[in-house]
């Protein structure tokens, strides 16, 4: 969904990449963008095609990179994990992120022996999730992507799966009170665009233990961008179960989840296991990455550029005298434009930016390979993109700059 053409220039979207350096790429027809949206949906926290991953995965290729035995790697990788997260204890690895989210699910459930989980946020395209939406399809809404539409789903699992509000303590305490005794397990974003208020966390992961259930942290997109490892070790609470993709192989599949002994107890007596979730490219470039982001502080470069992106959209926002809010942390920055014409604002915005060569959106995920200079030519490209749009505003002219229709927003079906 998030790759889609439609959801950033419907008709106009370059869609498919030749080339991809940096945080630059190019499109079949050799055009040069610079990523100012999401840089590989978030996987490629130190660039598209990082140098040292590259070397490090051309290498294992040529060696070999699936075989009858097992990949040491992956040995090395869990000590890794454990060391960064010295309250987990064992690691199971997958490839991707909705898949590690329905692994820790299904782990979670067999430790527990109990069925229902709650959520907040947004985990994947798993039955488990999705199954929030059986009955009720608007769940899911205020959870990142509105709209998800569980068809295909057994509606045998409908009320498996409840949602709660991040920072709403009452939402949460009454599931516990209700479902406590039939809880798994928790599974949320520690936090994605703010941080919890004072407390929420620990009182989540007091009332979680206290009725026998697991908590469980989805890092997916937080990790390592907020903090070196989880972005709980940062915000001071421990799950019993963590994972990890995106960002863990910067570009190559792998996901990762992680946990204490008691927790990941289900692991070993479920049926968890596939193919390619032992060949060696995964774990030789989570490696590659992780070895890397301990030597370069990655959260303070992400964010203090999402810090300057966010400064330039609220300096020419004030210059050319459009409404402009920003928010999220700086290392998932994001803009709104405060107007009755904001979609025509935003997919204008996003046609205006890419007559100028970038790939842009009111949403910018940073990446180490995002530098002055890059902040440098986007600001120019903003200040002169914002006066048009003004322009336009002024006169009414809004709808006659756009070439287009305007951008799909959240989950919507092709015609
Ligand atoms: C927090 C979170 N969990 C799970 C997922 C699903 O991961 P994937 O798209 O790799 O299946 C995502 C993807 O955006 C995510 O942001």
């Amino acid at each position: 969904m998030s790759k889609r053409p439609e959801m950033f220039l419907p008709d106009q979207w370059p869609a498919y990449f030749s080339k991809a350096k940096g945080c630059e790429c190019w499109d079949l027809d050799g055009r040069h963008y610079y990523d100012m949206t999401t840089n590989g949906i978030g996987a490629c926290l130190l660039g598209f095609a990082d140098p040292d991953v590259s070397e490090a995965v051309k290498r294992c290729i040529d060696d070999g990179s699936m075989c009858t035995l097992n990949p040491p790697e992956e040995v090395e990788l869990a000590d890794m994990l454990c060391d960064i997260h010295p309250w987990a204890s064992q690691a199971r690895f997958t490839r991707t992120g909705g898949e590690t989210g329905a692994v820790a699910v299904r782990i979670a459930r067999a430790t527990t022996k109990r069925s229902l989980i709650a959520v907040c946020g947004y985990h994947g395209w798993q039955d488990w999730y999705l199954a929030a939406n059986l009955g009720d399809t608007e769940a899911l809404n205020g959870h990142l992507l509105p709209g998800l539409s569980p068809d295909g789903v057994p509606r045998e699992l409908k009320g498996t799966t409840l949602t709660f509000k991040y920072n709403d303590q009452q939402q949460f305490a009454d599931i516990i009170a209700r479902y406590g005794d039939r809880l798994a397990a928790v599974v949320m974003e520690p936090c994605r665009y703010h941080d919890p208020q004072e407390g929420f966390l620990q009182f989540v992961s007091d009332q979680t233990h206290k009725c026998g259930a697991l908590l469980i942290f989805d890092e997916i997109t937080i990790g390592w961008r907020l903090c070196f490892g989880g972005s709980h070790l940062k915000l001071g609470v421990n799950p019993d179960i963590a994972f990890f993709a995106k960002a863990l192989g910067n570009g190559h599949p792998i996901g990762a989840v992680i946990g204490t002994k008691g927790a990941m107890d289900g692991a070993h007596h479920s049926f968890i296991s596939s193919t390619y979730w032992t060949e060696s490219v995964g774990p030789v470039a989570a490696l590659a990455t992780l070895k890397k982001m301990r030597t370069i502080d990655v959260p303070r470069h992400v964010a203090a550029i999402g810090d300057a992106v966010m400064e330039l959209w609220r300096k020419f926002g004030a210059k050319h005298r459009l409404n402009i809010s920003t928010d999220g942390c700086p290392c998932l920055a994001h803009f709104k434009f405060e107007d009755l014409h904001a979609d025509e604002l935003s997919t204008a915005y996003t046609q205006l930016m890419l007559d100028r060569g970038f790939l842009a959106k009111t949403i910018l995920y940073p990446t180490m390979a995002h530098t002055d200079e890059t902040i440098k030519l986007y600001g120019k490209a903003i200040d002169e993109v914002f006066g048009i749009l003004s322009q336009a505003l002024v006169t009414g002219q809004i709808s006659s700059l756009l070439k287009g229709p305007l951008a799909h927003k959240g989950f919507a079906r092709l015609n």
